[in-house]
């Protein structure tokens, strides 16, 4: 058995932070687990990383957005290949901090490219796979911005695209509350973990959870 758990949210929403606690539980309980992250994850799609959020220090780097999506759904292609198949193929959960997702919720609701373009370039990278649970950390857009100090490519963007990136994960999470959890990310991390904790718990199989070893 697989499982694939995701994280998603805006800037500042802490969603890495609960990525990272998800995969320590885990760990600890003797579950096989891996964390990785998009963009990047391998040293190829590190280097993507690297060009798509710019150099915190500069001010403009242009990148048109549909390069942007094919960049994006590269990096996530790697990843896949190298990476996550693998794990899951030998039983392991797979965490990943943000997948294709972001990519409808930042190319699609920020950028306004068309969604079916979007929908076509992800399968292409994913192939189809989709997570078992999308963890939704949201909070407001001012309070998680405010969080960042040296402010990347997309950081440096308009309240109001990150405003429409926000409302795009709300829309989506609205349409799909099987698999996706909306917390709010205002809320003290123990309980934000305790949510997911909870949720994931259900997931893993019977014999799985609470034990030393699976
Ligand atoms: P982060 O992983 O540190 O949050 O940085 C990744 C940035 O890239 C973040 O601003 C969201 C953005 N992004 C997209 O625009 N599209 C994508 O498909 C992914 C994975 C990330």
């Amino acid at each position: 058995m697989s499982l694939f758990i995701t994280f998603e949210g805006g800037e500042g929403s802490g969603k890495s932070t609960q990525a990272r606690a998800l995969h320590q539980r885990l760990s600890s309980m003797g579950i096989p687990a891996l964390l990785t992250h998009e963009p990047g994850g391998t040293p190829l799609g590190h280097e993507i990383r690297r060009r798509l959020k710019g150099d915190r220090a500069n001010d403009k780097v242009d990148v048109d957005p549909l390069t942007e999506l094919l960049l994006f759904n590269a990096s996530r292609a790697q990843l896949l290949s190298e990476v996550i198949r693998p794990a899951l193929k030998s039983g392991t959960v797979v965490i990943c901090d943000r997948f294709f997702h972001s990519t409808i919720a930042y190319q699609g609701y920020g950028r306004g490219l068309d969604l079916d373009i979007i929908e076509a370039a992800n399968n292409i990278a994913t192939q189809g796979l989709r997570p078992d649970l999308v963890v939704l950390l949201d909070i407001p857009v001012e309070p998680g911005l405010s969080r960042k100090k040296l402010k990347d490519r997309f950081e440096r963007e308009e309240l109001a695209f990150h405003q429409r990136v926000r409302q795009g994960y709300l829309e989506m999470a609205k349409k799909d509350p099987q698999r996706w959890l909306l917390v709010d990310g205002s809320i003290p991390k123990m309980e934000t973990e305790r949510r997911i904790w909870e949720e994931v718990e259900q997931l893993l199989p019977r014999e799985r959870k609470g034990v030393e070893k699976w």
